[in-house]
């Protein structure tokens, strides 16, 4: 035991808190769809798609997703654009490509049964200690922390501790914590509960102390504390990035659409041919044409702006004024360029800004 878990041990009564904390869940748990059985293949995808995810928008992406894949073998087995596809939407589609490349792995290495030991789980693609933990206590009732952002807010205010979340280290105080308070006798109610009193009642800006069914254990609370917990220091403001696109149409109704690289940004993504505009020398038509001609051996006419999209990621800010087009001649198709019609652009995944350009494909493009 540390120094740090020893004056833990002090704070709280950790039986009580326990025997709170866990009469609360089991009455007041929201049903969930990924809290229907222990399957840890559902687990794992319910807690990749609500890392930076609201459980309110990842309801109806799990459901369709497990619906679609409902094993670790049909996911394994499943074509790339495919998963895409049922993350378009989601966002840090980085997720989606991990938990892919680790579902095959899972199926080739270890027979199909997701491991159940800290190394091994922790040793997969886009597992981190929070997933590692949340898979392990939800699934099998290994008693290890799962703490996310939820849970350092939670306990922030709980222990009274002021060190800073947003750096990466500080997670570690709070493993050590959660590895005093964790109920050995169900650590997957445990966690859960941690994540449900973070969601339900101590939330960021106001939490509802009053309902709170481990107030009585609340340093914060006691100390009148809550709003300056927990300590987090803003992360940086995001570069705006000033883009270009364009909608294509071809004489028989087609549209030109282009895969993103394999790495970087939306990854593996379909996009609107587009470019970024550093400096503005040229009109961006011009930019456009003159792009199109020596990237894709297209020759296109770039015709009136038809709308501007703001996309907000993490890190960066998309600003993309969004043109029409005729594509007049392309010298070939390739396997990252393809010239589409409505029907067939259908199981292309697309990245949310550029779905909202869908919309701006003319009529007879969208009947096909
Ligand atoms: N957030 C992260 N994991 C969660 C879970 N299993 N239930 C509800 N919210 C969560």
């Amino acid at each position: 035991m540390t120094e740090r878990q020893e004056i833990i041990k002090n704070q709280v009564n950790v039986e009580q808190f326990r025997e709170d904390l866990l009469n609360w869940f089991t009455e007041e748990q929201r049903e969930l769809p990924w809290r229907q059985d222990q399957d840890p293949y559902k687990v794992w995808v319910s807690e990749i798609m609500l890392q930076q995810t609201k459980v309110d928008t990842v309801i109806p992406y799990f459901n369709r997703f497990v619906s679609q894949f409902p094993t670790i073998e049909a996911l394994s087995k499943a074509e790339e654009e495919k998963v895409l596809k049922a993350w378009e939407g989601l966002g840090y589609y980085s997720r989606a490509r991990n938990l892919h490349a680790a579902v095959k792995e899972v199926h080739e290495k270890y027979g199909g049964k997701v491991p159940n030991t800290p190394k091994e789980i922790a040793g997969l693609k886009g597992v981190g200690p929070y997933t590692a933990g949340a898979i392990l206590s939800i699934a099998y009732g290994v008693p290890e922390p799962a703490v996310d952002g939820n849970v350092m807010r939670v306990l922030s205010r709980i222990l009274s501790i002021w060190e800073d979340i947003a750096k990466p280290k500080t997670r570690k105080t709070f493993e050590e914590a959660v590895r005093v308070l964790i109920s050995h006798e169900n650590p997957s109610y445990f966690n859960q509960a941690l994540m449900e009193l973070g969601a339900l009642i101590c939330t960021p800006t106001s939490p509802s102390c009053l309902l709170c069914p481990v107030r009585e254990h609340c340093h914060a609370f006691d100390e009148g504390t809550v709003t300056e917990l927990p300590v987090k220091t803003k992360s940086k403001k995001q570069k705006t990035v000033q883009l270009a696109a364009v909608v294509l149409t071809d004489e028989n109704g087609r549209t030109l659409i282009h895969k993103r690289p394999n790495t970087g940004l939306l990854a593996n993504l379909w996009e609107f041919p587009n470019m970024e505009i550093v400096q503005v020398l040229r009109s961006e038509k011009t930019q456009l044409e003159e792009k199109l001609l020596e990237d894709y051996q297209a020759k296109v006419e770039v015709g009136e702006m038809i709308t501007r999209i703001e996309h907000v990621f993490s890190h960066l800010i998309w600003n993309i004024n969004v043109y029409s087009g005729k594509l007049i001649d392309l010298k070939e198709e390739k396997e990252d360029l393809r010239r589409v019609n409505a029907e067939e652009i259908e199981p292309f995944p697309f990245p949310v800004s550029h779905q909202k350009m869908l919309k701006f494909l003319p009529e007879q493009v969208k009947k096909g």
